[in-house]
């Protein structure tokens, strides 16, 4: 029996998570997955509670679990606290934790989602690509780090060694090889130093891979590529701002936010979330799109488990779902909407025939 925690997390984390485990159930029974599911606390959750963002107890379980699933965290009424206690601050804790240094962000449009969102749908329709994030260096962690002491100025580091940079790119010639064989490594070599070494080690790396494609691009001009030609990308990589903010644009190739999985992997439990953040304004109004979290779910089956089939079929089951119609309300262009809980119940019971 293999336990996956749940971090639903602040927002409409618990919507999502809830809907996806729904989702997880059927599949594991479709499919005799032995699997038992626990909850636990994370984020402005967690600080309501008198709790840290991350509760030793939540890294703990996360540690001597199977997989990690979650929602999101965020919530604006903990904005006056320091960076690290924040909700944000347990998630980032919660990756570091895990060395979760690989966050893989695909971006595909589902069918009959073309034209959702603002791009023609003639440049979005081939899109398909792979956004490989570096998640747990550069500026989010590295050190020095703060506030002068007048609090006139602040100060963040950019540092990357050439072992995080080996390990990372790594991972992403190895998932090209898998897919269509082109890595764009992205980065800002015209001015950065990090940058600099980033482009080194990344040229060297791609000598073990001459079947696999090697371009460099700055990431300004990749974040206008992006939207003027999504599909000429497979896979990108990039560090981890870069990829942040990256990631949140591969949205609009989609149409919606709420349609992105994410998987993050390192060498324990990997942690599987959407991309889309706490959404409080939707919070507990049933409107959240579920199938970021769903698809994480089919990622989680497939890196965790290897049980490709499983994986396979939650995507085919969201496919029909929206084949027969259904959308939540980001993607129903003013038409008729689905809530997350029916959406997902329409993709449980599509997971036993798809
Ligand atoms: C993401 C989010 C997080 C990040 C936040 C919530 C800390 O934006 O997963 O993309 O910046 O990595
Ligand atoms: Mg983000």
């Amino acid at each position: 029996m293999s336990t996956i925690v749940l971090l639903p997390g602040d927002g409409i984390g618990p919507e999502v998570v809830g809907a996806a485990a729904r989702v997880l159930d059927a599949v594991a029974a479709r499919f005799s997955i032995q699997i038992t599911t626990a909850s636990h606390p994370i984020g402005g959750v967690a600080l309501r509670h008198g709790l840290p963002a991350l509760p030793p107890a939540t890294l703990d379980a996360c540690r001597t679990a199977k997989a990690v699933l979650l929602g999101a965290v965020g919530d604006p009424s903990f904005d006056h606290l320091p960076s690290a206690e924040r909700p944000e601050g347990g998630l980032l804790a919660l990756r570091r934790g895990l060395g979760v240094y690989a966050n893989l962000r695909p971006a595909r449009l589902w069918p009959g989602c073309e034209g959702a969102g603002p791009l023609k749908p003639e440049l979005s329709k081939n899109a398909d690509l792979l956004i490989v994030r570096e998640l747990t260096g550069g500026l989010y962690f590295a050190e020095p780090r703060g506030f002068a002491p007048d609090g006139l100025s602040a100060f963040n580091t950019m540092r990357y060694s050439t072992e995080e940079i080996t390990r990372i790119a790594r991972v992403a010639f190895d998932a090209a090889r898998r897919r269509k064989k082109q890595v764009t490594s992205v980065d800002k070599a015209n001015v950065l130093e990090t940058s600099q070494l980033w482009r080194r080690v990344v040229t060297a790396v791609a000598a073990d891979y001459p079947d696999v494609t090697l371009s460099h691009m700055y990431v300004d001009a990749c974040a206008m590529a992006l939207v003027t030609s999504p599909a000429k990308f497979d896979v990108i990589l990039t560090e981890n701002l870069f990829g942040d903010i990256l990631s949140d644009e591969a949205a609009v190739i989609v149409g919606s936010i709420g349609l992105l999985p994410s998987a993050s992997i390192g060498d324990g439990p990997g942690l599987f979330e959407p991309v889309h953040g706490s959404a409080p304004d939707i919070a507990g109004t049933d409107k959240a799109n579920p199938i970021g979290a769903i698809a994480s779910v089919a990622m989680l089956l497939e890196h965790a488990f290897g049980a490709t089939d499983a994986a396979k079929t939650i995507e085919r089951a969201v496919v029909r779902v929206l084949e027969a119609g259904h959308r939540t309300s980001d993607l129903a262009a003013g038409g008729t909407a689905v809530g997350c809980r029916r959406f997902a119940d329409l993709v449980s019971a599509a997971v036993a025939d798809a």
